[in-house]
């Protein structure tokens, strides 16, 4: 069955567009090993944008120039032990000792010079004599931290690794939701390069067209012009990645390999692509009670498409408490409803999810249903 090769979260099988990003990205990995320092790399953006996609584009590159690359968890970032599980592939503890020499067995001792000392060995022999990349996903997480502690930890981890000194090549890169670099500000890391910072947006129109014609093309391998499909499905993507997986799992779903395309086909992708968007919506409203819900749709309703971040607290504010209508913020940005683009002004990132919004929950939605607009420009991007 087709659908297997689709995963509706993560690396894409035909990935397209963030060429900018893609660029940057390969220009760094030479300049890291030329300038003898390390840097950090951020992508951030709301859910489905495409974050872990790009950061498997941006392993891919690194992967063609051999270098050494290292997936970390958040546990990696406040214990020592698992980062250097990490570090060295969870080889075990024999071979380590037969690669590098050092007897993983001092992780477990209470000595802890003698443990440094053992991480520094690994430092020496792992980071510092290879070019390197560690990454982290969904770094959001690390707002989750309660313990003092571990945040300490994650601080001097941070400290340690956003600029790394290395003559041989080194990058951190991080990837989560909107208010990641709030976060990562909160446990060390305050000044980014401007080049290594990007808030992840729509895609462009070519590159969703791109996408959608490669999986007709070559997955269904359909010997019909795509042209018209193309045009029908990408009035419905709004260039939003999350959307743009959900036709191509429509496609998958309802064409058989080489199948010519029909209008009654297209019909059935349309309606089931569709489905899977307010499926995906769902998700983005999930464990927000419906009057809140309410009140969001009011102030959206009652702002420009784009705001000031106060202006629709405030507006949370004229039914609850300053506290809560804080939360409230913090909650719709963290599921994606409202992202701040780099003006740092607010707004939907989705014109099609403001558009959903405002009929599912605005004051109309009983009286009138109106018709979904076509692919519109937005203001936002
Ligand atoms: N540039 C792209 N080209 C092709 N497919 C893409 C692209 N970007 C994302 N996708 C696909 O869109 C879907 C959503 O992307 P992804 O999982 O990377 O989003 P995300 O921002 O990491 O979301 P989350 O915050 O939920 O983890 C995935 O199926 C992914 O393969
Ligand atoms: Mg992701």
């Amino acid at each position: 069955m087709l659908s297997k090769n689709i995963l509706e979260r993560g690396p894409a099988k035909y990935f397209h567009g963030r060429d900018k990003e893609r660029h940057i990205f390969k220009s760094l990995l030479h300049e890291t090993i030329h300038r003898g320092m390390g840097s950090s790399f951020l992508i951030q953006g709301a859910p489905g944008v495409g974050k872990t996609a790009l950061i498997d584009q941006c392993c891919r590159l690194a992967q063609e120039e051999k270098w050494h690359i290292v997936r970390l968890n958040l546990r990696s970032l406040y214990d020592e032990e698992e980062f250097y599980r990490r570090l060295t592939k969870n080889k075990s503890r024999h071979q380590v000792k037969k690669r590098y020499g050092v007897d993983l067995h001092l992780f477990k001792a209470d000595i802890e010079s003698q443990r440094s000392k053992a991480f520094d060995y690994l430092n020496e022999r792992i980071i510092q004599s290879q070019p390197t990349l560690l990454y982290l996903d969904e770094a959001q997480t690390l707002g989750t931290m309660v313990s003092a502690e571990q945040k300490n930890r994650v601080t001097d981890f941070l400290n340690t690794y956003h600029n790394l000194e290395s003559k041989k090549g080194f990058i951190l890169l991080i990837g989560g939701l909107s208010m990641t670099k709030e976060i990562l500000r909160d446990v060390g890391i305050s000044r980014w390069n401007r080049l290594c910072f990007h808030r992840l947006g729509r895609l462009e129109a070519e590159a969703e067209r791109q996408i959608l014609d490669d999986w007709l093309q070559k997955e269904i391998k359909t010997p019909s012009d795509t042209k018209r499909w193309l045009n029908a499905i990408t009035k419905q993507t709004d260039g939003w990645p999350s959307h743009i997986e959900a036709y191509c799992h429509a496609l998958s779903e309802y064409l058989k390999p080489q199948e010519t395309l029909s209008e009654k086909t297209l019909k059935q992708v349309l309606d089931y692509g569709n489905h899977l968007k307010d499926l995906y919506y769902d998700q983005r409203y999930d464990g927000i009670p419906y009057e809140y819900r309410q009140l969001v749709v009011q102030s959206l309703e009652s702002l420009n498409t784009t705001f000031l971040k106060k202006d629709i607290i405030a507006s949370f504010a004229t039914s609850l408490s300053e506290k809560k209508a804080e939360e409230l913020y913090d909650i719709i940005e963290a599921k994606g409803i409202i992202d701040m683009n780099s003006h740092g002004l607010c707004g939907v990132p989705i014109p099609s999810l403001r558009h959903h919004l405002i009929e599912t929950y605005g004051k109309k939605t009983m009286t009138s249903v109106s018709k979904k607009p076509p692919r519109q420009p937005s203001t936002f991007d």
